[in-house]
C-alpha cells in the first residue's frame, strides 16, 4: 500500500508518516525542507516502509499540487492513501491580517488540499481501498479571537472535504476528517508559548486515529474526528 503525507517533515505529519510506515507502507513524504525530509525517509524505512521517498515542494506554489502526485506514483506505482496534513498558521486581530497573509495561509490550508484530492482522484480510483484523511481543526468548526485567516481557512478545507466525500462515494473512496485542538507541535510552541506541551494532545494521539481509520474494517465510516484537550476546556 502506498501513502502520500504531506506536511510530513515534523509534527504531526512527520508522526502519521512513521505510524504509517509501522504498518508496512510505502510512504511519499512532502514538505519544503529536503534535509528533514531525508532525515524523516531513513526514520520510515527503519520504522518499516518497504521504500520511502521525499519530494520537496511549496504548497504555496498551485503547480506542486499536481507535480507531488505523479511524482509519488512513479515513486511509489502508485496511490492508495493520501493525508493532507501541510499547514500553517497565523495569530493577530483581523484588523491587522493583510491580503498577502491571507493569500499564503489559504494556499497552503484550503487549495492545496483542494487540488492534491483532485490530481489524486485518478490514482485512487485505481486502488483496491482507498482513503482521503483532511487534518482540519476545531478552528475549522469554532471561532477563537486572533485565529481569523487560520480558522477562515480550516473551515473551507472542512466544507470542501464535506463535499469531497460525497461526490467520490461513487468511487468506494473514504474520506475521513480530523480536527484536533492542540497538539504539542513546533506550531502550538510558536503560537502559544504559554502552554506546556504535556497539556496538549500528543501528535501519537492524532497518528493513532489514523490507524485505526486505515486498519478497520466493516461497512460502516466515520467521516470525521473532533478532538478536543480533556482537561479545562469542556465545551469551550
Ligand atoms: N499543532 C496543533 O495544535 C494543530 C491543531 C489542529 C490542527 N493542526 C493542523 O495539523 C497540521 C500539522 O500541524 P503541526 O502542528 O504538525 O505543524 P508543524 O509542526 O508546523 O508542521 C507543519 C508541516 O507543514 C509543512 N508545510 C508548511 N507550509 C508548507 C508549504 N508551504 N509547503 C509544503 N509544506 C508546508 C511543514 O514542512 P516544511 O516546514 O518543511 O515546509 C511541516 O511539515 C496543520 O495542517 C495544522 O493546521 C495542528
Amino acid at each position: 500500500m502506498n501513502a502520500l503525507i504531506t506536511g510530513a517533515s515534523r509534527g504531526i505529519g512527520r508522526t502519521i508518516a512513521l505510524e504509517l510506515a509501522s504498518l508496512g507502507y510505502c510512504v511519499s513524504l512532502v514538505g519544503r525542507r529536503r534535509e528533514t525530509l531525508d532525515a524523516v525517509v531513513s526514520e520510515a524505512l527503519a520504522a518499516g516502509a518497504p521504500r520511502a521517498v521525499a519530494i520537496p515542494a511549496d504548497l504555496g506554489d498551485a503547480a506542486s499540487c499536481p507535480m507531488i502526485v505523479s511524482r509519488t506514483v512513479e515513486s511509489l506505482g502508485g496511490l492508495d492513501l493520501l493525508v493532507n496534513c501541510a499547514g500553517l498558521s497565523l495569530a493577530g486581530s483581523f484588523t491587522e491580517a493583510t491580503p498577502e497573509q491571507w493569500d499564503k495561509v489559504f494556499a497552503v490550508n484550503a487549495r492545496a488540499p483542494f487540488f492534491i484530492c483532485q490530481a489524486a482522484l485518478p490514482e485512487l480510483r485505481k486502488s483496491k481501498k482507498p482513503v482521503v484523511i483532511n487534518i482540519a481543526s476545531v478552528v475549522g468548526f469554532k471561532g477563537y479571537a486572533n485565529q481569523s485567516v487560520y480558522a477562515s481557512s480550516k473551515h473551507a478545507l472542512t466544507g470542501f472535504t464535506k463535499v469531497f466525500a460525497k461526490e467520490v462515494q461513487p468511487y468506494g473512496i473514504r474520506v475521513h476528517l480530523i480536527s484536533p485542538g492542540g497538539v504539542a507541535t513546533e506550531m502550538v510552541k510558536e503560537m502559544r508559548p504559554d502552554i506546556r506541551p504535556d497539556e496538549l494532545i500528543q501528535p501519537e494521539e492524532i497518528a493513532e486515529i489514523v490507524r485505526f481509520l486505515v486498519t478497520r474494517k466493516g461497512s460502516g465510516t466515520i467521516d470525521q474526528f473532533y478532538i478536543r484537550r480533556y482537561s479545562g476546556l469542556a465545551f469551550d
